[in-house]
């Protein structure tokens, strides 16, 4: 099985709230049926999330009354993505189903405990492709906190080692420089602890989750027994296909 988060930045337009990317969608979902692999897939909240997510501040956790109104608007807006995926997957061939992350996980002081995956294995025994996402959720202290997509990753690499996870985004991989302002910025292809240390902080605000080396901390901490955690381009025509077949794509690996 191959566990895959479809990333906010390339299945939306991160900028404009609420703007699907039906065709890139579409074509990734295509790029997996073409594969033939056994596949569980994540994805991230884009624009149907971070926008209002932001604007009530539930990343904060409590901080008024208010935000409760926050917490719906971005549970509905979320689960409006949901389905725009999973019936993208349908479409493509790739028989899926919604599970709600929220019925598998729940937060307790900022941290995600896994209650019960059952159903996602359940699902999995009868050829279908259960969909989580990153998502709003409650929490035993805090009332409520926000899960992300690549927590999720985290949690289900650890239950159902996968034979490869990958992170679909709108990136080549991680540079040795911010691509956006350096002219000679080189993309790296294998890293390590040792590598990720040398980058210089700049490449730690790059985006709204954190940047792409915070999300390359946490593929390190996934990456057990040889395993390949790979951060690669959706918004290349084939990539995934090509990555999904055991190609040799520009991407970013990382290893232990
Ligand atoms: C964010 O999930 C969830 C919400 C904002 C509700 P992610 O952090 O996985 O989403 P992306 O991939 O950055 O858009």
């Amino acid at each position: 099985m191959i566990l895959i988060k479809l990333g906010g930045s390339v299945i939306t337009d991160k900028k404009e709230y609420k703007r699907f990317r039906k065709d890139v969608v579409s074509r990734l979902c295509r790029e997996i049926k073409d594969s033939g692999k056994e596949v569980i897939i994540v994805h991230g909240a884009g624009s149907f999330g971070h926008v209002i997510a932001k604007q009530y501040e539930l990343q904060k956790g409590r901080i008024r009354n208010d935000q409760t109104e926050g917490i719906a608007k971005v549970a509905s807006d979320t689960r409006e993505l949901n389905n725009l995926i999973v019936s993208e997957l349908t479409n493509a061939g790739i028989p899926s189903v919604a599970v709600p992350t929220g019925s598998c996980f729940l937060m307790d002081d900022g941290k995600l405990l896994m209650n019960d995956v059952e159903i996602l294995q359940r699902y999995m025994k009868i050829g279908i492709a259960p969909v989580m996402m990153g998502d709003i959720l409650v929490d035993r202290k805090k009332e409520f906190g926000i899960c992300s997509g690549d927590e999720i990753m985290r949690c289900l690499a650890s239950v159902f080692s996968p034979e490869k996870i990958i992170f679909v985004s709108d990136v080549d991989g991680l540079y040795d420089r911010d691509p956006k302002t350096t002219k000679n910025a080189k993309l790296i292809m294998d890293v390590n602890e040792d590598v990720l240390n040398k980058i210089p902080d700049e490449m730690t605000v790059a985006d709204v989750t954190g940047g792409v080396r915070s999300k390359m901390r946490t593929m390190l901490s996934m990456c057990s027994d040889g395993r390949e955690c790979i951060l690669v381009n959706g918004t290349v025509d084939g990539r995934l296909r090509s990555l999904l077949l055991g190609e040799e794509v520009v991407c970013t690996k990382a290893k232990k």
